[in-house]
């Protein structure tokens, strides 16, 4: 999808958005096709481009970031338009990727983004908030027939590719820990106050002729801070991290894009802390 980023190897480099990042990288980098991000209004030219290229017959599978495209500008869209490409793929046969390594565990205000729109992947990936954060973890979940294709007790045909650390048993065990604390401390709960209130901070926002774009999925929230040269590279991006840094507050700007995405743990106080100097990075720049 337009705007989207799936990592750093050669493979999701080539899948997500190309662009500055990526530029040294192009002659490695493969083609894939691509669909527009589904912006409000024009949600049907999303639908239309996967639907054409779906029924040529020849796409793979169709890889997204649920409901928020993150490093690509926290860019957000419905559940009802998740359904919707969801739908299109299963209708021509097509794999349903969902990269969930930023929306995972509780970001979106539910466990999984998915869930909002009750779609099951066919292959899922999670990582970030697998660990609670703390530790590097990454899993790839698929369904059963996929596993299958991928298993044979011929050796020569293993699936051999994997890494050092594959299963650490550290941060598995940190993994494990943040499951049991999904199982037994009132976690949704906490998330939906953590997105309560991220929504009261949002207010005084909406209506500052400053911002564009003001906006929230569960426990994040972005605004644009209206800019001559929009984008990543926006001259604001690094004298808005320097108001930041001021203030004490780790925030990391995409260009002129300010998201909030705090650690679960973020008190009402800090919070108050981290609007205030949004506020006051503003007025600076
Ligand atoms: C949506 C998404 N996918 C993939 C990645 C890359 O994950 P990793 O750094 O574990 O390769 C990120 C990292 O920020 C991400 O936000």
């Amino acid at each position: 999808m337009e705007h989207s980023y799936h990592g750093d190897t050669i493979g999701t480099m080539s899948a997500g958005a190309r662009g500055v990042f990526t530029e040294a990288y192009d002659p490695l980098l493969f083609a894939v096709e691509r669909v527009p991000f589904p912006a409000a209004g024009k949600e049907s030219a999303t639908f239309d481009a996967l639907e054409t290229l779906c029924r040529q017959g020849d796409a793979a599978a169709f890889l997204v970031e649920p409901l928020v495209l993150g490093a690509g500008g926290m860019l957000m869209y419905s559940p009802q338009v998740l359904a919707e490409l969801h739908r299109i793929c299963v209708k021509h046969g097509v794999l349903f990727i969902a990269d969930e390594v930023m929306t995972g565990w509780g970001r979106t205000g539910t466990m999984f983004a998915c869930e909002q729109a009750q779609v099951a992947p066919d292959i899922a990936c999670y990582s970030k908030g697998l660990t609670g954060g703390a530790l590097p973890l990454a899993v790839t979940l698929c369904r059963r027939e996929i596993f299958q294709a991928h298993y044979a007790t011929d050796r020569r045909r293993t699936f051999f590719h994997s890494s050092s650390f594959t299963a650490n048993p550290i941060a598995c065990a940190a993994a494990l820990a943040n499951l049991n604390i999904w199982e037994t401390e009132p976690v949704r709960e906490r998330i939906l106050a953590l997105t309560a209130l991220q929504a009261d901070h949002l207010i005084r926002f909406r209506d500052d002729a400053r911002f564009d774009n003001v906006r929230q999925t569960g426990t994040i929230t972005a605004m644009d801070l209206k800019a001559d040269d929009p984008g990543y590279l926006s001259k604001l991006g690094p004298s808005l991290q320097k108001g930041f840094r001021e203030a004490r507050v780790l925030l990391r700007p995409l260009g002129n894009t300010i998201y909030v995405l705090p650690p679960y743990c973020v008190t009402r106080d800090d919070l108050d802390v981290v609007y205030e100097a949004i506020a006051a990075a503003a007025a600076l720049v």
